[in-house]
């Protein structure tokens, strides 16, 4: 079939190797799955006419996460070649780009929690930082990765993040417990400032951003009217979220100080 060639250079390292007929057991096997499923490739064509691909949604995706496009089970979804950014709808003052939309990975496993909860605590990431959208959500799938395949958390750590083109993005979101601060996990929203900020403060709309952020979540009631902000070093012994973005905090309202 059309796809042996591929097979036939992948495989003939494989066979030289195994001294199997790789490719000859291969191209027998796409063939069998073209012929008995038309149904779901035919399902799968609202994916493909969207310039996308259908696979497990436990897997990178370059572009967005769409769903109802792909045949079969419902972790089979359609990833788009480009990301296309859309608003969650959660706030009126700020957009928050959904997990979709910047194509997170499903995550291995989620906790609810319970809101509302008393506590923010900043963070940054110490990644390299983003000016655009497109470098930003490619920045976001790397922290991720990092978090679910180096540290071994189910998804990536933190509740929410902000990036250097001013967007918010969802991580875990509102109402699920996060992976980010040693006795806040469960009880507070972490917010990540994507980049490292010893020397230097986000840009003024970056800031103004996640302040936007942070009265959505209280006239959501995700946080109390009286929560306490913190930076990361407030509660352990870390440079986060960066010297020069924790004096600015410091000047919040809501700022708690050291515990
Ligand atoms: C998507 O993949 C292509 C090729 O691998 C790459 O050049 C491009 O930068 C990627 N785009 C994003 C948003 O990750
Ligand atoms: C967690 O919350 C979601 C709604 O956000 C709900 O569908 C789900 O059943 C909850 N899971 C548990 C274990 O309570
Ligand atoms: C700050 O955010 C508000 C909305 O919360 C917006 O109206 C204003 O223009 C923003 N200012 C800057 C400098 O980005």
């Amino acid at each position: 079939m059309k796809y042996c060639p591929a097979f036939v250079f992948i495989l003939s390292a494989v066979s030289l190797l195994s001294g199997s007929r790789a490719c000859q057991e291969q191209s027998d096997g796409v063939a069998d799955i073209m012929e008995s499923t038309t149904g779901l490739l035919s399902a799968d064509e609202d994916c493909i006419m969207s310039n996308g691909r259908c696979q497990d949604d436990s897997l990178r995706c370059n572009g967005s996460y769409l769903t109802g496009r792909c045949a079969g089970a419902k972790t089979r979804r359609c990833c788009t070649e480009y990301p296309i950014v859309k608003d969650t709808g959660f706030c009126s003052n700020i957009d928050i780009i959904s997990r979709d939309s910047w194509g997170a990975r499903r995550p291995k496993e989620v906790e609810n929690m319970t809101l509302p909860v008393n506590y923010v605590l900043i963070h940054h990431t110490v990644t390299q930082g983003c000016s655009d959208t497109d470098r930003c959500m490619f920045v976001l799938k790397n922290i991720q990765e990092l978090h679910m395949q180096q540290r071994g958390f189910s998804d990536i750590g933190y509740n929410f993040l902000v990036g250097g083109d001013g967007n918010i993005y969802e991580g875990r979101g509102w109402d699920r417990i996060g992976a980010h601060t040693l006795g806040y996990n469960d009880n507070s929203i972490a917010i990540s400032f994507i980049g490292s900020f010893m020397l230097d403060n986000p840009p003024p709309s970056v800031l103004n951003a996640s302040r936007a952020l942070l009265k959505c979540a209280t006239e959501l009631s995700v946080l109390t009217q009286r929560y306490s902000l913190l930076g990361h070093r407030d509660v352990k012994k870390t440079l986060c979220p960066g010297d020069v973005l924790y004096r600015t905090i410091e000047e919040w309202p809501h700022y708690g100080g050291t515990q």
